[in-house]
């Protein structure tokens, strides 16, 4: 199983979360964060001052994923999440042991 850390513009959620979804990746984790990438932030215009963001607002979207699935639900998110702008995000990929269900003690994909 693969953990796929997915780092996005949260105007992508919706779209992103679906894909899991349809590809029966219904369970995920949502967190709000900020960021930056190689652009280190941005700087801004605003009444003739410069004002720099450091950090951008951004969500990261956990999953847990098969192996068999891994491949073709990297391309349906990064198809999903891709404006071609800077800024879109990564997705950062690794390696899990072992899941646990605590309800009913099922390991491993059947507890996903
Ligand atoms: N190497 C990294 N390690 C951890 N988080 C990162 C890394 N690179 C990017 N991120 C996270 O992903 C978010 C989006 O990054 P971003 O898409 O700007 O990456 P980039 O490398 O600057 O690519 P681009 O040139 O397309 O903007 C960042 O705000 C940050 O939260
Ligand atoms: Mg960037």
């Amino acid at each position: 199983m693969k953990k796929i850390e997915i780092v996005i513009r949260p105007t992508k959620m919706e779209a992103v979360c679906s894909v899991l979804e349809r590809n029966g990746y219904p369970g995920l984790m949502i967190t709000e964060i900020q960021g930056h990438g190689k652009q280190k932030g941005l700087t801004q215009q605003w009444r003739g001052q410069e004002y720099k963001l450091t950090f951008l607002p951004k969500l990261k979207i956990e999953a847990v994923i098969k192996d068999k699935d891994i491949k073709a639900v990297l391309k349906e998110i990064r198809d999903s999440a891709f404006t071609g702008e800077i800024g879109d995000g990564k997705i950062f990929v690794s390696n899990v042991e072992d899941v646990v269900r605590i309800r009913t003690d099922e390991r491993g994909e059947s507890a996903l």
